[in-house]
């Protein structure tokens, strides 16, 4: 088989720039350069020539073969720049106007203190550990030395899980001190954010799911002043500034003593809408680890000794961002978290 290279080539340019879509432009190369095509059909004849004409003829189907597929590519891009071309001009397309707007997402303002805090606790040393939603009554309230009688199992406040009480939603972070004593070898500091459940009818500072954060630091001789210490780090940390905190006496069984610790609001001097003019925010309660407690998570109270402390993060991120209404942290509603 031989044919006029030069001449198949530019009959092949031509009919190419004529090809007035991709279609078209498809159909053509497959006539010429497919393996069923024009060059796959001199290629398939080579052997059948005589050996001094081989090579030449070789080299010529495939340099028919890479002109074709240029002037094809060539055809394409003419193709979709006019197509470009006549978008950019045909109805109102304005190049200068601004893109339409992008509908951008933010960070729960749950989510930004939980990150916040986790943050400047993990630059103290802190584990960020997770605990379990669905938690069992021990870790809930008999580790944490609640005792059956205690007014904080009472139904009111429990989800139960299951009719023996054996399983709750958690009613506070606290279960993850036991799960900390359980895993971590002591010394050891760490914090564990998330929500926590209980069964109180809604209103503006109720709602049955929430958030806090627990923090449970265990060493040997661990006193207040480590107490006083850390959360005086922790406000530094938070408002990039010393922050006076003060001790009032608190009761909570897994802690002994107990205590709420409240901090000079950041925000003013004389008083202001944040701290109630008091100049003082409560801001956790905390306390000395109960050796119970210890006990309970495998440790000689005698030997080792620590602090906790029980943020919480929903009622904190209210007091700051200045939200009146706890329904609202939970409640979905777009308007609310467009504002963050
Ligand atoms: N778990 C307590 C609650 O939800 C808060 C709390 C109090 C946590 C004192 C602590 C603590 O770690 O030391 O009411």
């Amino acid at each position: 088989m031989t044919v006029d290279h030069a001449t198949t080539l530019a009959e092949a340019r031509q009919r190419i720039a004529g090809a007035p879509d991709d279609d078209a432009l498809r159909e053509l190369e497959r006539e010429y350069v497919d393996k069923s095509g024009l060059v796959g059909q001199l290629l398939a004849a080579i052997p059948s020539l005589e050996p001094a004409e081989r090579g030449a003829a070789g080299r010529a189907a495939n340099e028919l073969k890479q002109a074709v597929v240029i002037a094809l590519e060539d055809r394409r891009r003419a193709l979709l720049t006019a197509a470009l071309d006549a978008e950019r001009k045909g109805d109102g397309f304005d190049p200068t106007l601004p893109p339409p707007s992008v509908e951008r997402g933010s960070l729960h303002p749950i989510t930004q203190a939980t990150r916040r805090l986790t943050e400047i606790f993990h630059a103290m040393g802190y584990h960020v550990l997770d605990g379990p939603e669905v938690e069992l009554d021990w870790y809930n309230f008999e580790a944490l030395n609640i005792s059956k009688d205690h007014p904080a199992r009472d139904s009111q406040d429990t989800f139960y899980c299951d009719e023996e009480g054996k399983r709750v939603l958690r009613t506070h972070t606290s279960p993850v001190q036991i799960r900390a004593l359980e895993h971590l070898e002591p010394p050891f500091r760490a914090v564990a954010p998330g929500k926590v459940f209980r069964q109180e009818s809604t209103d503006a500072s109720h709602e049955h799911t929430f958030h806090q954060m627990e923090g449970i630091v265990i060493g040997k001789d661990i006193s207040v002043a480590h107490l006083i210490s850390a959360m005086k780090t922790l406000l530094r940390g938070i408002f990039d500034r010393e922050l006076e905190v003060r001790l009032r006496p608190g009761y909570f069984p897994f802690v002994e003593p107990g205590f709420e610790l409240d901090a000079r609001c950041p925000f003013c001097t004389e008083g202001c809408g944040v701290c109630k003019r008091t100049t003082w925010i409560e801001l956790l309660p905390c306390g000395l680890v109960h050796p119970n407690v210890l006990k309970s998570g495998g440790l000689d109270p005698d030997v080792w000794s620590g602090f906790a402390f029980g943020l919480g993060l929903s009622r904190l991120v209210m007091l700051f961002r200045g939200i009146d209404d706890v329904r609202h942290l939970l409640g979905g509603d777009q308007r609310f978290l467009e504002q963050f």
